[in-house]
C-alpha cells in the first residue's frame, strides 16, 4: 500500500485477462473453457450471488483463527490447490511449482492423475507439505491399484476419485482448436512410468510409434463408463489411502458414497466443464451438507474465486474448499510465485473478511451468519 504496485494482479478477472495475453489460445482456451454453452460455469458464480454475509460488529476479532482439522491432520486454513491436469501447458514446472508452493504455505495440494511429471517427482517437490492424489478411476483394476501404492509410498495422504469425469465432455473451446494435450502423450507422465500400464502398451513398427502406442493405451485405461456404486465400496476396501470421492452434486449420490465407505466427499461439478446448464456447485453443497450429516467432511470447489467464496461455501458446511482456475493463472504468470500470490490474496482475503464481519474463528462460521440475497436478517 506504500505505492508500489503488485507484479501480478489481485483479482481473478485481471488475473485471468492477464493469463490470456500469455498463453497461447489453446492452452488458454483449455483452462478457461467449459462444457457446452458454459452456463454451468456461469451458475457457480451466479450461486454465490444468492447469498450474503451479515456482519456483526464489536467481536474481539484481534486474534483469529483459520485453522481447520481434515482427516487427522491440522491445516493452518480451509483452502486446498484442487487437482488441474496436465499444467505442462502452462508452465515447464508445472505441478512441482504448486507442489513447492503449497508446501511453503502448509496446505495441501492434490496433484491430478494426468499431471505432467510423475506422481514420486512431485512428492519430491513437495517434501513436508501435505499433499493428496487425485484418481481418474482406470478401467483396469492392476493399474488402479499400482497408482494407488504408488501414491501411498510416496506420502500422499488421501486419494480424491473424481466421479464426473468418466468421459470427456464436449467442450466447443477445444473442438475448434482440435485440442487434447493427451492425444499428444502431454499429462500421462503417471501411466509412463507405472510399470503395470507399461506392461500392456503394444510394441511400436512401422505404423505405430512408441508415443502412438502409449496414447492408445492410455484412451483404452483412462476410465470404465460401466462402474457403479458397487465397484467404488470394493475399491474403498482394498484402497491403501483413505478415499474421498469428487463431483457429488445429489443428496442421494452423498449417501450412496458413504455407504460405499468413503472419508469424505467434494461437492464439485469440475468447474462447470463437465455438464452443461447443471445447477451451480454451491446451490448444490446445503442439500448434500444434510445428507451427510456430518458422517464424513465434506469439502466444495467450483467457481470460488475470493475469500468471502471461501467463507460462504464454509458457512453453508464445507469443511475446506479446493481452489481450480485462480491458481492455475498465476502459474502460468509466474510459477510457483504466481501460485503463492494466489493462495496468499485468498488468505488475506478470507482472513479479513471474516474479522470485519466479526467472526474470529474459520469453525465459527455456520449458516447464522449468511441470509438469501434479498432477504432481511432476521
Ligand atoms: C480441472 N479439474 C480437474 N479435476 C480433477 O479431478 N482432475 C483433473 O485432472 C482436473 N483437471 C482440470 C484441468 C483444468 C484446466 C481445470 C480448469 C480444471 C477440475 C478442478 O479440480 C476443479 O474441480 C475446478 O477447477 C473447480 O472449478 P473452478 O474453481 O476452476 O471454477
Amino acid at each position: 500500500m506504500g505505492g508500489q504496485v503488485p507484479e501480478l494482479p489481485v483479482t481473478y478477472d485481471a488475473l485471468e485477462a492477464r493469463a490470456r495475453d500469455h498463453l497461447d489460445d489453446r492452452a488458454f482456451g483449455y483452462v478457461a473453457g467449459s462444457a457446452g454453452a458454459e452456463r454451468t460455469a456461469a451458475a457457480n458464480r451466479e450461486a454465490f450471488g444468492r447469498w450474503r454475509l451479515v456482519p456483526r460488529m464489536l467481536v474481539d476479532v484481534a486474534e483469529r483463527d483459520l485453522e481447520v482439522e481434515l482427516l487427522g491432520r491440522t491445516l493452518p486454513a480451509p483452502l486446498l490447490a484442487g487437482p488441474v491436469g496436465v499444467l505442462s501447458i502452462v508452465h515447464p514446472e508445472a505441478e512441482k511449482a504448486v507442489a513447492r508452493a503449497m508446501a511453503g504455505l502448509g496446505l495441501p495440494s492434490v496433484l491430478s492423475t494426468v499431471s505432467s511429471f510423475p506422481l514420486e517427482e512431485v512428492a519430491d517437490a513437495a517434501g513436508e507439505g501435505p499433499r493428496w492424489f487425485q484418481l481418474y478411476w482406470p478401467a483396469e483394476d492392476p493399474v488402479t491399484d499400482s497408482l494407488l501404492q504408488r501414491a501411498a509410498d510416496a506420502g500422499y495422504e488421501a486419494v480424491m476419485i473424481t466421479l464426473d469425469t468418466r468421459l470427456l465432455a464436449w467442450r466447443p473451446r477445444d473442438l475448434a482448436t482440435a485440442y487434447l494435450p493427451f492425444l499428444h502423450a502431454e499429462g500421462l507422465s503417471n501411466y509412463l512410468t507405472d510399470p503395470v500400464f507399461a506392461a500392456g502398451v503394444a510394441e511400436p513398427n512401422e505404423h505405430l510409434s512408441a508415443t502412438q502406442a502409449a496414447v492408445m493405451r492410455w484412451i483404452q485405461v483412462f476410465s470404465d463408463p460401466a462402474q457403479t456404486w458397487s465397484h467404488l465400496r470394493e475399491l474403498c476396501a482394498r484402497s491403501p489411502l483413505p478415499v474421498l470421492v469428487k463431483g457429488i452434486q445429489h443428496p442421494d449420490d452423498a449417501r450412496l458414497a458413504i455407504d460405499a465407505g468413503v472419508a469424505g466427499l467434494v461437492v464439485s461439478n469440475h468447474g462447470g466443464r463437465q455438464v452443461d446448464n447443471a445447477i451451480g456447485s454451491l446451490d448444490a453443497l446445503p442439500g448434500v451438507v444434510a445428507a451427510v450429516a456430518d458422517e464424513v467432511p465434506v469439502l466444495f470447489d467450483s467457481g470460488v474465486r475470493t475469500g468471502a467464496d471461501a467463507a460462504v461455501a464454509i458457512a453453508l458446511g464445507a469443511k475446506a474448499v479446493l481452489i481450480g482456475r485462480p491458481w492455475v493463472w498465476g502459474l502460468a504468470l509466474a510459477g510457483e510465485d504466481g501460485v503463492r500470490h494466489v493462495f496468499r490474496c485468498l488468505l488475506a482475503d478470507l482472513d479479513l473478511t471474516l474479522a470485519l464481519a466479526g467472526i474470529a474463528s474459520v469453525r465459527d462460521l455456520d449458516r447464522g451468519v449468511l441470509v438469501r440475497a434479498g432477504s432481511e436478517p432476521s
